[in-house]
């Protein structure tokens, strides 16, 4: 293929991670990629003309008027580097331009990095790692407790769900489960949402945020859950009211969070904000809390995941162009 009919993708939000996973898969020069540091949203958008395909990830806006100024510049594709595709209005792109994404690259990267949340968090490794750079050898005030025979709550049991849910096996953890669409022959008891609130010790949020799940962990499902509540969410942070999150962990009813996503990142993960003054109170506030562990929307960085990503990635564009349809298109 001559290089001026090679396919042009605008990468967004590129960091060197990703520019050395796709420049790997695309180590043949089939398509031409184009990284931009930005964001895709309505100021940059303009960026995308002359480009067949925008490939984003979760924090790119791609609301109605973006994906009209994309339809407007030519851009056919829109290919998500990722799972999870609530930041995409699939509805306003509907037969005016597709949407692919990457179903699943590595349920064990993000499975594995909540489990490694949840003992940082209760064995306050977080802490004692700290200490003993200082050369502070003192156990005071480290004390956790046993993961063995304590009750997990695993809401949404799809790929990742059901990884977490066999590491936590592995640690003689009860399981109970909530999915609104529950899997069959399985063996673990699945509940309602009221029962995960009332018998878990641990909640672990593996679901997609819908309109359905925004906002399930409020005010109110935290007072039906059991004071010491350990809450750990990889999935996506508007799962979870912030502010009601910092109110539980004031009043001591939430013991712990580990939270890899927040409500309110797209302007502040991914980034170095150190020497900046910081805006956003709550999410300072829940930092600064000792039970609280934040990481920055990092479960899915694996070697492993992003090779996957990038191939995946690569592979649903090109099946796109060659065919007119993509096993991994995301329709309303
Ligand atoms: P999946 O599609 O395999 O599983 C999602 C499960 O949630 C399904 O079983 C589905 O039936 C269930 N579900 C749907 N609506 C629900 C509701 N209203 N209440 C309870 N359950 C509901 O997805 P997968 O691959 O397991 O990913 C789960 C989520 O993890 C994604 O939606 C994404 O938001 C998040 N994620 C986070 C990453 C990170 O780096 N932190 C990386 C990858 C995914």
């Amino acid at each position: 293929m001559a290089d001026n009919t090679k396919l042009k993708i605008a990468f967004f939000d590129a960091k060197d991670y990703d520019i050395s996973s796709f420049d790997a898969a695309n180590e043949a020069g089939d398509v031409k990629i184009k990284y931009f540091e930005t964001k895709l949203d309505e100021d940059t958008v303009k960026l995308a003309k002359g480009y067949d395909v925008v490939c984003v990830f979760v924090n790119d806006t791609v609301n109605e008027k973006v994906i009209n100024a994309l339809v407007k510049k030519g851009v056919k594709l829109i290919a998500l580097r990722c799972a999870g595709f609530n930041n995409v209005d699939v509805k306003a792109a509907q037969g005016k331009i597709g949407v692919v994404r990457v179903p699943a690259y590595s349920p064990y990267a993000v499975a594995e990095h909540a489990m490694a949340l949840l003992l940082t968090s209760i064995r306050r490794i977080h802490k004692s790692y700290i200490r003993t750079k200082d050369f502070n050898f003192s156990l005071n005030g480290l004390m956790g407790f046993d993961l063995h025979g304590k009750t997990v709550g695993v809401v949404g049991t799809g790929k990742i769900g059901r990884v977490f849910i066999d590491i936590c096996r592995g640690f003689g953890m009860n399981v109970i489960a909530y999915d609104k669409f529950p899997a069959k022959d399985v063996d673990y008891e699945y509940v309602d949402l009221k029962e995960i609130w009332k018998r878990s010790d641990i909640i672990s949020f593996h679901c997609p945020l819908t309109e359905e799940t925004y906002h399930m962990v409020d005010e109110k499902s935290i007072k039906k859950m059991k004071k010491g509540v350990v809450l750990v969410n990889t999935s996506r942070g508007a799962l979870i009211d912030a502010d009601a999150l910092l109110d539980g962990i004031r009043n001591r009813h939430v013991g712990a969070a580990c939270l890899d996503v927040y409500e309110e990142e797209a302007d502040v993960f991914f980034e170095d904000r150190s020497g900046h003054i910081f805006e956003d109170d709550t999410l300072a506030r829940l930092i600064s809390m000792p039970n609280v562990i934040v990481t920055s929307h990092q479960a899915f960085l694996t070697q492993e995941a992003l090779t996957n990503i990038a191939s995946t990635t690569l592979g649903n564009i090109s099946e796109y162009f060659n065919t007119g349809k993509c096993a991994n298109e995301v329709t309303v």
